[in-house]
């Protein structure tokens, strides 16, 4: 292997032959970093992809209270549509996700439900569960932070931070409530604003004013839990992070990731390093949650954001134990081969998961899978306002699933992803779209050709002859749109791969248009028949390249005749002059019922009405 060398006097190159990399040489470790830099640069382009591992998380949805729109397309729905096409590229994929469950408001959720902590999140995690599948997210795993497996890796995790000495101890007075007999988290403390007078200001911050405030700066303060004002404050002792101490590590990371994440995710974790690292607390006067394993803290639990990211890999084995001789948890987290690992959330939780996850772990001494790319999302807002359950503003996952089928959310959803900037939902805008794109083009091509077909020559793939210019010209087109549909996949831009998506459904739509096979079929029914016979190919490349994002209607497509979506090709390679060939002569199709329902005036007005908010 060739390599810089460098002379007695170390002030001359010169080029020599080695079979490793030289482990000195200060061009040798630039020559190296710089070449493992571009092995993943290149993959994340999609040109050469090396690793075949991709572990994928969504950040995890707390539990108290339902996921609405704008949760799902925060994290998960865009995480599931990565994983669906990660996995149809043929990488090995392990996409994880559940519940975030411990922390005050899920003891006042419980309190307010009057019900055991435990109960009550047992009976939303069922019900995030299966709002989830109604969306047909495809997690490998859908677990609970609660867990016994996160509380080893929580414990584990926390031992080895306190053994390398980053866990430091303070004093600190907080707001305990007499009548509720327990200390109050500052949001949770309500009072009159000194700043504007608002009578509901939090003790974080004034809503109103949106000045920051301590809970001591509170006009009559109240605890929000009861309404009680028996309030004192009290001396109480808690476990700090001590991310001053781990801030080299951390840096000398993150600069290894400035070539690879977003750049607004980047930027908000250098902002962060600038202003100051402080050290964070990461225990908590609660009863809910993992009691803190330190002698003198056992009546303390853990923060909820510091065993939450480290549920990843606690879900993880969760999902590894309910088959142990199949898998393996560490294969993906510890001393991992060929693992890259990519992040979803809302972008609220960037630095979390760019400074304090990884800081968590780098503190550990231990070789964790960290963060390669992190996919932050913007906010969803409706119809101009925020959601809200208790003004029933704005459609919750589990109504939206009632009125329509996941696909029309997914689409929507996905199309207009908040990636760059907020995104505002609208009915207005909803209905349009799932009426042009996905029954206008998509539903109307697949339902015009196969009716076509069927009723001028019968229902199946009829047999035709040589493609003409025109066909191969449609079959260049489609193919360079296919490959910039993948390249805007591979590099997460879902709004631009949906777009590109659509606009691979349109080619269709133009090339029967142009080739007429109404008209053909007249002069030269042969003619007609290949043109008929590449649309029917279409319909079924068009619901392979959709999968990702529509997984029901692609079945439906397949179905339509007779193939399922599990012997469907790979999309490596996708080449469509192979594909447009797929469908043999004589294999039957039924044209069955349209794929979209077209959504009418009528119902606009009434879904308009239903969710907008009274
Ligand atoms: O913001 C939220 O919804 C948090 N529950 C996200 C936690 S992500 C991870 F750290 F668990
Ligand atoms: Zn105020």
């Amino acid at each position: 292997m060739r390599h810089h060398g460098r002379s007695q006097g170390g002030t001359q190159k010169s080029l020599v032959i080695s079979g490793k990399p030289c482990d000195k040489c200060f061009f040798c470790l630039r020559f190296w970093e710089n070449i493992s830099k571009l092995r993943v640069w290149i993959n994340f382009k999609g040109v050469y992809k090396q690793m075949s591992k991709v572990l994928i998380t969504s950040a995890l949805p707390y539990i108290n209270g339902v996921p609405h729109l704008g949760h799902m397309v925060g994290c998960l729905l865009p995480s599931d549509v990565y994983a669906r096409y990660m996995r149809m590229m043929g990488n090995e994929v392990l996409y994880i996700c559940g519940n975030d469950e411990h922390g005050t408001a899920s003891e006042v959720g419980a309190l307010k439900e009057n019900m055991p902590v435990q109960e009550y999140c047992d009976k939303y995690h069922a019900r995030h569960a299966k709002t989830y599948a109604d969306f047909n997210l495809s997690f490998d795993y859908f677990g609970r932070s609660s867990s016994e497996q996160n509380k080893e890796m929580t414990y584990h995790i926390f031992e080895q931070l306190d053994k390398n000495g980053f866990i430091a101890e303070k004093t600190m007075k907080q707001v305990f409530s007499v009548d509720d007999n327990m200390f109050l988290a500052d949001r949770y403390i309500t009072g009159t604003c000194p700043h504007c007078g608002y009578e509901k200001a939090r003790g974080d911050q004034c809503e109103n004013c949106t000045k920051v405030l301590e809970p001591t700066d509170l006009i009559n303060p109240r605890s929000t839990v009861s309404g009680s004002t028996n309030l004192e404050v009290r001396e109480t002792k808690h476990l700090f992070l001590n991310l001053p101490k781990i801030e080299e590590k951390l840096v000398e990371w993150l600069k290894t990731k400035e070539a690879f994440w977003p750049d607004v995710a980047y930027s908000i974790a250098k902002k962060w390093v600038k202003e100051g690292l402080q050290p964070r607390c990461i225990t908590r006067d609660l009863k809910w949650g993992f009691p803190v394993n330190k002698a003198g803290f056992e009546n303390k639990v853990f923060y909820v954001w510091f065993d939450a990211p480290i549920g990843y890999i606690g879900i993880t084995k969760q999902w590894a134990d309910e088959k142990p001789t199949e898998r393996d948890w560490k294969e993906w987290w510890l001393d991992a081969k060929d693992v890259r690992y990519v992040e979803f959330m809302g972008k609220d939780n960037v630095p979390y998961h760019s400074i304090t996850f990884p800081a968590t772990l780098l503190g550990t001494g231990e070789n964790w899978t960290k963060v390669d790319y992190l996919k932050g999302f913007s906010y969803l807002t409706f119809e101009g306002g925020k959601f809200s359950k208790s003004e029933h503003r704005g459609v919750f996952a589990e109504d939206a699933v009632a009125e329509f089928p996941a696909d029309y959310w997914r689409y929507w959803l996905m199309a207009n992803a908040p990636e760059a900037s907020d995104a505002s939902f609208t009915f207005e805008s909803f209905v349009g779209t799932i009426n042009k794109d996905l029954n206008g083009v998509l539903g109307n091509f697949a339902q015009r050709v196969m009716k076509m077909t069927a009723s001028k020559l019968g229902s199946f793939v009829p047999e035709g002859g040589e493609l003409l210019a025109e066909d191969e010209e449609m079959i260049a087109t489609v193919q360079a749109r296919v490959n910039d549909y993948f390249k805007y996949m591979d590099a997460l831009e879902f709004r631009k791969a949906v777009a590109e998506l659509r606009a691979i459904w349109v080619e269709g739509n133009n090339y029967i248009t142009k080739t007429e096979p109404w008209q053909v079929i007249k002069e030269d029914e042969k003619r007609a028949a290949t043109i008929l016979r590449l649309c029917l190919n279409l319909v079924r490349i068009y619901a392979i390249l959709s999968a990702p994002l529509l997984p029901q209607t692609a079945e439906k497509m397949l179905a339509k005749f007779g193939l399922k979506p599990e012997n469907m090709p790979t999309l490596k390679n996708f080449n469509v002059a192979e594909q447009i060939t797929a469908l043999k002569s004589g294999t039957p199709f039924e044209a069955g019922e349209a794929l979209f329902e077209r959504i009418t005036p009528e119902k606009t007005a009434e879904l308009q009405e239903k969710y907008g908010g009274k």
